[in-house]
C-alpha cells in the first residue's frame, strides 16, 4: 500500500492507473476506522482493481459547537486497518493541501440537505458536499463508495453528483452494526459504559418503528410517537429527532406507503449517535 499527502501524488497514481484501464474505487473517511469503514472498503476490493481510501477530519462539515477537536484521530492504526484490507492507496492530506487559504467556493445541496441532521446541524452538509466534491475532483473518475449509515449524507451527495455531472457512481453499502444491534461509529468511544449498555435503545427504536409500518399502521405521527417513547423511557438517551419519511425526497408523507426511511438522532452523554432503517410497504 502506498500512502501519499498531496493531490498531484494522488492525480498521478490514478491517471496512470486509468489509463491502463483499471477501474478505481474510492472510500473517503474522517479515519479513526472501525469495521463499518472496512465494510466499504471489502466491498470496493471485490469489484474495483483499484481502491483509494481518503482519510481527512474536515473542519467544514463540524459545527462551531461540535467535536472537531476531540475528534478522535490514530493514524497508525488505520494505516494498518487499510493495508490489511487490500487498499492500495492512502491518501491522508493536511489541512493546507485541502483547503489552500482563503477558501471562496463551497458547494451546497438545497432541500434534501434541510431537514433531520440539515435542521439539528446547519452547516454540516454544505460542510461534506464541499469537501467530497474537492475530493471527487482529486481522484477523478470513480465509483465511490458510501455508508447507509449515513442515509441522509448518501441522499445530498447522489443530488450532488446529478446536478454537477460529476464522473463519480455512488454506491451505498448497508450498515454495519455491534452484535446488539448498535451501528458502528468512531463516535461511540465517547460512551461511558453505562451509555454504551443504553445506546442500542436507538436501533431498537427505528426497527419497532419499522415493524409498526409492517403491521399495518399508516399515520407517520402514530409511528413517530412510538419511537419516541421508546428512546425517552431510556434515562441516558437525549432524543434529538426521531422521524419516519420518503426513502428518496426525505419529505414526511401523509400516509406511509412506497419505500420508507425511518431516522433518529439520539445524545448519549457527549455523543451524539444516528441510526436508520428502511421499510418498503
Ligand atoms: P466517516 O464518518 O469517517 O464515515 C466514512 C464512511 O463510512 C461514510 O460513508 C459512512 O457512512 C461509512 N460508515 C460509517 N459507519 C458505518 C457503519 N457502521 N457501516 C457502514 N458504513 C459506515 O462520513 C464521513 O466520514 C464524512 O462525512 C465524509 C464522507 C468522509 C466527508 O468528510
Amino acid at each position: 500500500m502506498n500512502t501519499v499527502t498531496t493531490v498531484a501524488a494522488v492525480r498521478a497514481a490514478l491517471d496512470e492507473a486509468r489509463a491502463a484501464g483499471r477501474r478505481v474505487g474510492f472510500v473517503p473517511t474522517m479515519g479513526y476506522l472501525h469495521d463499518g469503514h472496512a465494510s466499504l472498503m471489502e466491498r470496493a476490493r471485490a469489484a474495483e482493481d483499484v481502491v483509494v481510501v481518503s482519510i481527512f477530519v474536515n473542519p467544514l462539515q463540524f459545527g462551531a459547537d461540535e467535536d472537531l477537536d476531540a475528534y478522535p484521530r490514530d493514524l497508525g492504526r488505520d494505516t494498518a486497518l487499510c493495508a490489511r484490507t487490500g487498499v492500495d492507496l492512502l491518501f491522508t492530506p493536511p489541512l493546507g493541501e485541502m483547503y489552500p487559504q482563503p477558501v471562496l467556493t463551497t458547494v451546497s445541496v438545497a432541500e434534501v440537505s434541510a431537514p433531520l441532521e440539515g435542521a439539528a446541524r446547519p452547516t454540516h452538509f454544505a460542510g461534506v458536499a464541499t469537501v467530497v466534491a474537492k475530493l471527487f475532483s482529486i481522484v477523478g473518475p470513480c465509483r465511490a463508495y458510501f455508508g447507509e449509515k449515513d442515509y441522509q449524507q448518501v441522499a445530498v451527495l447522489r443530488r450532488m453528483v446529478a446536478d454537477l455531472s460529476m464522473p463519480v457512481e455512488i454506491v451505498a453499502c448497508p450498515t454495519r452494526r455491534e452484535p446488539d444491534g448498535l451501528a458502528m461509529s468512531s463516535r461511540n468511544v465517547y460512551l461511558t459504559p453505562a451509555e454504551r449498555e443504553a445506546a442500542p435503545v436507538l436501533n431498537t427504536a427505528l426497527r419497532a418503528g419499522a415493524a409498526a409500518i409492517g403491521a399495518g399502521e399508516t399515520d407517520p405521527a402514530v409511528v413517530r410517537t412510538l419511537m419516541r417513547e421508546i428512546i425517552e423511557a431510556e434515562p441516558l438517551a437525549q432524543l434529538d429527532y426521531a422521524e419516519v419519511v420518503d426513502a428518496d425526497l426525505l419529505s414526511v408523507p401523509e400516509v406511509l406507503t412506497g419505500n420508507l426511511r425511518l431516522l433518529a438522532a439520539v445524545r448519549f452523554g457527549r455523543a451524539r449517535l444516528i441510526d436508520n432503517v428502511g421499510v418498503t410497504r
